[in-house]
């Protein structure tokens, strides 16, 4: 495989394909339709790869992308830091999106079609980072995040980042993790804004929790 690079978004060396990708509209061409939102990578995930680039994990951590999507948050994390990563996602036609996007930057992940809501605490604890970018869009998102938060800390995850342009359900999500999670199981309960110039410009949200 060897697109031209104006179907890709670069950042640190780990490559997003764009919509408009061949092989990303090949497939879209073979499964149309994604019940919730998994049809292109979204610009907080960038925003969170960022952070996380500047505060790099441990190296070779087991590591956890909720509501992956094509999965460049999942690849990201497993190239740059060695991770092994369980991509998971309630639609399992993305799985080859997020497999495109780990061939494209010489990477595997684990796809895992599932529900936040059937994550156990103890499976979610099983990793030491857990991140998800745009997944808090619906109101309903807000409680069933608040809970997967809560069964994290509980099962011995140390670190959980989520990423949000600012929508109404997100901040339902902060200001409850931060009122009832800070100290819960140790927990540090942290919301920053940040900006990225490049590959693109944009402001996004993070919600932090560390332990
Ligand atoms: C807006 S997309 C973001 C995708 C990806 N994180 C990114 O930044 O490009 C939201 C993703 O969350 C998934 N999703 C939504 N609700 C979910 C749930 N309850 N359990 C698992 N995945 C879910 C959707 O299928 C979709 O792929």
């Amino acid at each position: 495989m060897n697109p031209p690079d104006r179907h890709l978004l670069t950042l640190h060396g780990i490559h997003a394909m764009r919509a408009s990708h061949p092989a990303a509209r090949r497939l879209k061409r073979q499964q149309p339709g994604h019940s919730a939102h998994g049809n292109k990578v979204w610009l907080s995930s960038f925003v969170l790869l960022d952070y996380l680039h500047d505060n790099p994990p441990p190296t070779a951590i087991k590591a956890m992308d909720l509501g992956c999507g094509w999965g460049f948050s999942s690849a990201f994390l497993a190239k740059k830091f060695a991770a092994e990563v369980t991509a998971v996602d309630l639609d399992g036609s993305l799985q080859r999106y997020v497999e495109l996007q780990c061939q494209l930057n010489q990477t595997e992940v684990t796809f895992k079609r599932g529900r936040f809501q059937q994550l156990t605490a103890r499976e979610l604890g099983q990793h030491h980072t857990i991140i998800g970018a745009d997944i808090c869009f619906w109101d309903s998102l807000a409680e069933v995040l608040y809970k997967l938060i809560r069964r994290a800390l509980r099962g011995g995850t140390v670190q959980i980042i989520l990423a949000d342009p600012g929508r109404p359900p997100f901040w339902a999500l902060v200001e409850q993790v931060a009122s009832e999670l800070e100290g819960y199981h140790g927990a540090t309960v942290e919301v920053l804004s940040r900006r990225l110039q490049s590959p693109l410009k944009t402001e996004k949200y993070l919600l932090t929790i560390n332990r």
